[in-house]
């Protein structure tokens, strides 16, 4: 199990609150997230959503109860399915402001626990039941879930790549004046081999040379920066990719960092914010895991507006969260968040702040 211990400085977002709330602002705090911005009545120059972690299963009785001695298996996320299906619904039904696409950051399904064919017949289901059913555009951002954590690996990626094509792996777009990267990192850590992490590597620094003038913002699975304190959360997420841990990723995000906004993730299945050297690390729950959160992020002339939505209550799951004790026998706190809940969702300080654009 590798843990490099290379993220110095990072940070925790903080800033004035919504309801007055004021989080405590020491310890790892450096920079902080710019006032909230609560005017919904400025029309923006667009909207886009970010959902990850769907973990669609084509059926509910799995063979891989044993997966990871039994921490997460058979029927641990609930009903991951109808919450995917509630989000079908509610993107076309006006649940969300206009949006001009969708993003779909990784492990979009189960997959891993049963081979290929896990793989393939969850991506099918996936497939017919949401992706066909959109009705915006969309990117995709391939998870650990959807190639076996072998990442590169086309034989071992081939159902997400026949299901989104081959160029859908480490790949960029311009969308009104923001320049969009969004790379392949499912095998950070023990997963990946040297020559891939290599070839990601490049293919990110030229993606990042490209539009030198556009302000960029960064998609990949597993998060870059961490959102809560280190320690803790390798411990607490008990996978040894809890962050992304080949360190040129971190370096090329700092070398550019007058350009980044943010980094948007999933894969830890909780919610959080944090600033390194002026980039914004964006992590959403997504809806396999209680919060159940997907973010809005609202685009504006001078700033990004980034706010956490939660599904409809009566579609929460709280034994779905993997931080609690059902599955670690206590409930995770860390010092910036002092309650279970904030550990899970983030304070509130962190669920809704701008970004100033770049
Ligand atoms: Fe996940
Ligand atoms: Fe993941």
């Amino acid at each position: 199990m590798k843990r490099r211990s290379f993220l110095k400085n990072t940070v925790i977002a903080t800033g004035m609150g919504v309801m007055g709330y004021i989080p405590n602002t020491q310890a790892y705090t450096k920079n902080s997230v710019s006032l909230v911005n609560n005017n919904k009545d400025q029309k923006p120059l667009f909207r886009f959503l970010q959902v990850n972690d769907l973990h669609v299963q084509s059926y509910t009785v799995r063979a891989f109860t044993a997966y990871n001695g039994g921490l997460v298996g058979e029927n641990w996320y609930g009903d991951t399915n109808g919450r995917t299906l509630w989000l079908s619904e509610a993107l076309k039904n006006g649940f969300f402001p206009e949006l001009d696409f969708l993003l779909i950051a990784g492990d979009m399904v189960v997959g891993i626990g049963n081979g290929l064919e896990g793989i393939r017949s969850d991506m099918e289901y996936f497939n017919e039941h949401f992706i066909k059913q959109l009705p915006i555009p969309f990117y995709p951002v391939i998870g650990n879930h959807e190639n076996l954590q072998d990442e590169g690996v086309e034989a071992s990626e081939i159902y997400y790549r026949q299901t989104f094509g081959n160029d859908k792996s480490d790949y960029g777009f311009v969308h009104k004046g923001i320049h969009f990267i969004i790379f392949n990192n499912s095998g950070s850590g023990e997963y990946v081999s040297g020559k891939r992490a290599k070839i990601r590597a490049e293919l990110l620094e030229q993606m990042l040379e490209r539009h030198p003038s556009l302000p960029k913002v960064l998609c990949c699975h597993i998060p870059v920066i961490p959102v809560r304190h280190k320690e803790t959360l390798s411990k607490s997420f008990r996978f040894p990719n809890w962050i992304t841990m080949e360190p040129e990723i971190l370096q090329l995000t700092e070398k550019h960092r007058n350009k980044i906004l943010a980094i948007l993730s999933g894969h830890i299945h909780l919610s959080g914010v944090a600033c390194h050297q002026s980039v914004y690390q964006i992590v959403s729950s997504g809806l396999a895991s209680f919060p159940h959160d997907m973010t809005l992020y609202s685009v504006f002339n001078d700033r990004m507006d980034v706010e956490f939505i939660q599904i409809p209550s009566d579609l929460w799951e709280p034994k779905s969260n993997l931080y609690g004790c059902r599955r670690l026998r206590r409930d995770i706190t860390d010092e910036q968040h002092i309650d279970h809940l904030s550990y899970i969702m983030g304070n509130p300080s962190e669920r809704i702040f701008s970004i100033p654009m770049k």
